[in-house]
This record gives structure tokens, C-alpha cells and sequence, in this order.
């Protein structure tokens, strides 16, 4: 009996020193020590030892199987630390959950406004963020020097252009596609643009250096302010609630005439007035006007047969607005903890 058990010892120890991965000792394991295993047989055959031998044959296979047992586990907890080891896959075994991201919440309120317009037949259009001088400022009537280009502090790029100018600055704002899209679709036109915008900004709270806009623009015969003030309440009541209300004030804006500052019923006390909307009951949302004959003349369009209105919405302003939070600068801050609450 206890030749057999030592050959069967020997024959394990020799099998487990070739073990390369958890998948074939699990086999081994099986085979040897399974309910129908080699080594569980002479276990069971020693019910037919000699009852003289019984008890010191039950006590060496005993000792020799523990010895076997701890060899498997060693070489069980090896194999699981090597990155290399094969395994079973057990295929019944719930799967892992795989963290599923979710829009921004910029990228949402973008979606939502290119929804609306979308609806109402608008186009959405694309520019370059590394925009010229030119689409950005002098096309849409703010020539080199004019005090204008002080309303948008630029990041002005040191580096030539294609034609060797230096002519290139980070897009201030969307209008910037303006003239580029009059050139490339001709009148009529009706189409709004969402993008990055980027200005030299101090940051604060209502501050970043990187934010999103949307532009709008319509340019057709016989379009005047109504027509703006109606898309612009009409985007205020599906963006804020049917309840919305909105009052335009005059603005300069140098590529409108005339130019106005667009301002929505505050959709958190709703016009009573609290800390958002700094007591007045209203908040400023959106800068807009008749487009400027210039602008139009620089996009080939002919001002005495066409005419068009545009406007301009600070999407970060639209989501701070609509989350609620106090300060701008978490949307593109990186934070999971704020972004995930979305
Ligand atoms: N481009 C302006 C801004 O960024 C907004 C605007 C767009 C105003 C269109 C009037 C018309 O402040």
C-alpha cells in the first residue's frame, strides 16, 4: 500500500513540476484529487487494508495528501500573481459592469439648442477655432485699432499663416463664421454654428478663458428686428419654460445695427428677483442685432436686396443657468465628482 501511494506521490510531484499555468493544474488537481480521482481511490482502498495496517496506512496516505494539497496551493497562488497565466473561463459567471460615460453637460445644452433649430430648419455649421484675424474681426466690421476689438481680450497667435502673415489669433467668439459661411452658401441663409470659443480672460467665477458658444443667423428679403425678437423668446420660452419672458435693450455690437442685449425672465425666481439674476428679476443671456451692411457686403451679399439678423448665446452661461451652479469654471475644471452629477 505504501509503495503504491509513494509511486502515485512520485508520479504527482513529477507531473506538478512541468504545471506552467492554473489551467493545467486545475486538471492535474481533477485528476488526482477529484471525487473520482487517483489519489481519492487509494484513499477509499484502504477501507480493504488489513485492519492490523489499516489505521498506519490511513495515517501515511493522509499525511501524503495534505503534502500534495499544499504543493497545488503553492503553485495555485504563484500562478495567479503572473500576469501570464492561462485560466478557465467560466462563462456563467456574471459579467464585469463596464462604466458607461455620459455626455457633458455642455454638450448636452448644445445638443438640446441644435435640436430646436434644427426643428425650425436652421443648418448647423462648423469654423475653425484657430481662426484668422480677418473672419474674426475685420470681415464682421471691427478693423485693426477700432477701441472695439477691446471688448474681447485675444489670444493672438505668434506664428505665420500659410501665407506667411501674421494673421491668426484663437476665435473669440462663433461670429467668426459669419462671412465664412456667406461666402460658401450665398443668400438665403439660415443656419446657427456651436463651438469653442477663447479669450484672454482674468478667470472668476463667470470667467474662463475657454468657453462654448452658439451663433445664430437668418439672412433672407424682407427680414427685420420682429423676426429676431420672435426666434429669441421663442428659444427663451423652449429653453426656460412656456412662462418666459423677454426684454431687449440696446447694445453695441460693431458687426449689428442696431444691436441689443437679449434678457430672459429669471427662471429661478422668475422675475420676482434673488441673487442670480442680482435682483432685477432678469437675467442677460443673449447678444444679437440686424447684421451690419458691412458684414453682409464682406460676404458678397448685397445689404439693398438682403438683409439678416444674428445672434450670439454663451453656452456655459445657458448650463450654468439651467445646473444651477455658482461657478463656471467646474465645467472644464476635469472634476469627475462635479461632471458625473450630469
Ligand atoms: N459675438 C458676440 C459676443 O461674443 C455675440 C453676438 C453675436 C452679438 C451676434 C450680436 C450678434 O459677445
Amino acid at each position: 500500500m505504501q509503495e503504491k501511494i509513494n509511486n502515485l506521490k512520485k508520479e504527482i510531484l513529477d507531473k506538478l513540476s512541468q504545471a506552467k499555468d492554473s489551467r493545467f493544474l486545475k486538471e492535474l488537481e481533477v485528476f488526482y484529487l477529484g471525487r473520482k480521482g487517483e489519489f481519492t481511490k487509494i484513499l477509499r482502498d484502504i477501507a480493504n487494508v488489513a485492519p492490523e495496517e489499516r489505521s498506519a496506512a490511513g495515517k501515511f496516505a493522509n499525511e501524503v495528501k495534505n503534502e500534495i494539497q499544499k504543493k497545488f496551493n503553492e503553485l495555485k497562488e504563484k500562478f495567479e500573481e503572473s500576469s501570464e497565466d492561462v485560466k478557465d473561463i467560466d462563462v456563467s459567471l456574471p459579467g464585469e459592469k463596464i462604466n458607461i460615460g455620459h455626455l457633458h453637460p455642455i454638450t448636452q445644452i448644445q445638443y438640446e439648442i441644435e435640436d430646436i433649430f434644427n426643428s425650425m430648419g436652421f443648418a448647423v455649421l462648423d469654423g475653425p477655432e484657430l481662426e484668422s484675424d480677418y473672419y474674426n474681426f475685420e470681415a464682421i466690421n471691427i478693423p485693426p485699432h477700432h477701441p472695439a476689438r477691446d471688448m474681447q481680450d485675444t489670444f493672438y497667435i505668434d506664428l505665420p499663416n500659410k501665407d506667411g502673415e501674421n494673421d491668426l489669433v484663437m476665435r473669440t467668439h462663433t461670429s467668426s463664421v459669419q462671412v465664412r459661411a456667406m461666402l460658401k452658401h450665398g443668400a438665403p441663409l439660415k443656419a446657427i454654428v456651436t463651438g469653442r470659443v477663447f479669450r484672454s480672460e482674468a478667470l472668476d467665477v463667470r470667467h474662463e478663458h475657454t468657453f462654448y458658444q452658439v451663433e445664430g443667423f437668418l439672412i433672407d428679403k424682407d427680414i427685420n428686428f420682429s423676426h429676431l425678437k420672435g426666434i429669441l423668446e421663442l428659444v427663451g420660452k423652449k429653453l426656460f419654460g412656456p412662462e418666459t419672458e423677454i426684454r431687449m435693450r440696446p447694445k453695441f455690437y460693431p458687426f449689428v445695427e442696431p444691436g441689443t442685449n437679449g434678457e430672459y425672465t429669471c427662471n429661478i425666481c422668475h422675475g420676482k428677483g434673488c441673487n442670480l439674476c442680482k435682483k432685477t428679476g432678469w437675467l442677460e443671456i443673449v447678444g444679437a442685432g440686424m447684421i451690419h451692411p458691412n458684414v453682409l457686403k464682406a460676404g458678397g451679399i448685397d445689404p439693398n436686396e438682403y438683409q439678416g439678423y444674428a445672434f450670439g448665446f454663451g453656452l456655459n452661461r445657458l448650463a450654468q443657468l439651467k445646473y444651477n451652479t455658482d461657478d463656471v469654471r467646474l465645467f472644464n475644471g476635469g472634476d469627475l465628482r462635479f461632471i458625473n452629477q450630469f
